[in-house]
């Protein structure tokens, strides 16, 4: 099996720790564990015993996360090695070569790398930045064939930060119940809404919706490397048993944090203190393209910690994030990692002052350009 690179990955992990200013990150500035928890809770951490645990997720755990899904048990959960296991574990056990999966763009390039290199055909249906980042249906639906065995999708959106509106997600659930297909659904950026107004999850609104979830994005533990899949419970005994033969278990210790942010109290704590963070960031983001407003154009996001901006400016997007990078220290992601030149993704979950500086040094490459 020939391997394709994963761009955007590939290229984060190569900087993003030697930077500066590190503005690839699509999540919000993490916790320390100081920070989140009390001390009667952290002690208990120091005590745990370090064996495997439970290889699916320990039980609380798994009810804890079901309780966030209408309609959904334990048995409907498996919890992962981040969400970037689960999208591995949903297209290996679900899709055979030659098979079709209809993959919305741009997105989070993971499953396309993947899909593609098990021989698996992919069909783009595209959001449009002149529908404010809605889908084009009539696209999607001139996609289905007999042979599309899946409609994957993100939402929240990664890298534009849309969501959905109420309209286009019944239209793809409609039309993926109309072709008897799954429907997966990259959720990972639910809860990092900047009105505070939780995306709807697109489980349960059809049998074979399978979701993806994690801590990554809107609770600020990326480090923890906890996620989840939320489906059928066939499917999720059959993700289970190829997880065998991948990570076998997440870590115990990770699987207690994750249980106690994911309590009704600490959630919505966390949550909040992230939306304020982005929500800060992007005002000052707005103001900023304000100013520049001949270079730059976006849409600003409704979720995630990230902003999708074009820019008009003759330099490709790859050569723009390196000149950042090597001459002011500062770390943006290329469009080329989506397929879209002449568009950068900046991250706006870090602390307010570690932006501005981040900011201020692309100020000085752009004059410099110019
Ligand atoms: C849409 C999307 N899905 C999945 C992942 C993987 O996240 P993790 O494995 O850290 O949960 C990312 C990371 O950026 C992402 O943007």
């Amino acid at each position: 099996m020939k391997l394709e690179e994963f761009m955007l990955e590939r290229t984060q992990s190569l900087w993003e720790n030697t930077v500066k200013y590190n503005l690839t990150e699509s999540g919000v500035h993490p916790y320390s564990l100081k920070e989140l928890l009390n001390e009667d809770e952290l002690e208990k951490i120091l005590t745990m015993r370090l064996g495997y645990g439970q290889t699916n997720g320990p039980i609380e755990l798994r009810k804890t996360i079901s309780s966030l899904y209408p309609g959904a048990d334990l048995d409907n959960v498996l919890v992962t090695n981040g969400s970037a296991e689960a999208n591995f574990l949903t297209i290996w056990s679900l899709l055979e070569p030659n098979d079709e999966l209809i993959f919305m763009l741009p997105n989070y390039m993971q499953i396309f790398g993947l899909a593609r290199s098990f021989g698996i055909n992919i069909k783009p249906f595209h959001l449009k930045e002149e529908l404010n980042w809605q889908p084009d249906i009539d696209e999607l639906k001139s996609q289905i064939t007999l042979k599309t065995k899946m409609i994957a999708i993100c939402n929240p959106n990664n890298p534009t930060g849309a969501v959905l509106s109420k309209e286009a997600m019944k239209a793809i659930v409609h039309l993926a119940r109309k072709a008897n297909v799954w429907l997966y659904v990259d959720e990972i950026y639910r809860g990092a809404e900047l009105s505070g107004k939780e995306t709807p999850t697109f489980l349960g609104q059809y049998e074979k919706v399978i979701v993806n979830g994690g801590l990554a994005k809107a609770y600020a533990l990326q480090g923890l490397r906890i996620g989840w899949l939320v489906g059928p419970k066939k499917f999720i005994e059959k993700a289970w048993s190829y997880s065998d033969y991948t990570t076998i278990a997440t870590n115990l210790i990770s699987q207690r944090v994750a249980t106690l942010v994911l309590q009704p109290e600490l959630r919505k704590k966390v949550l909040s203190r992230n939306r304020k963070l982005l929500s800060g960031n992007l005002g000052t983001l707005v103001e900023w393209v304000k100013k520049h407003k001949e270079l730059f154009h976006f849409i600003p996001p409704h979720a995630g910690g990230m902003a999708f901006l074009r820019y008009n400016i003759k330099i490709n997007s790859t050569e723009l994030s390196t000149r950042l990078r090597e001459e002011k220290d500062v770390f943006v992601v290329a469009g080329d990692c989506f397929g879209m030149d002449n568009y950068i993704r900046l991250g706006i979950g870090s602390e307010k002052k570690y932006f501005l500086a981040g900011l201020d040094l692309i100020d000085e490459l752009l004059r410099e350009i110019s």
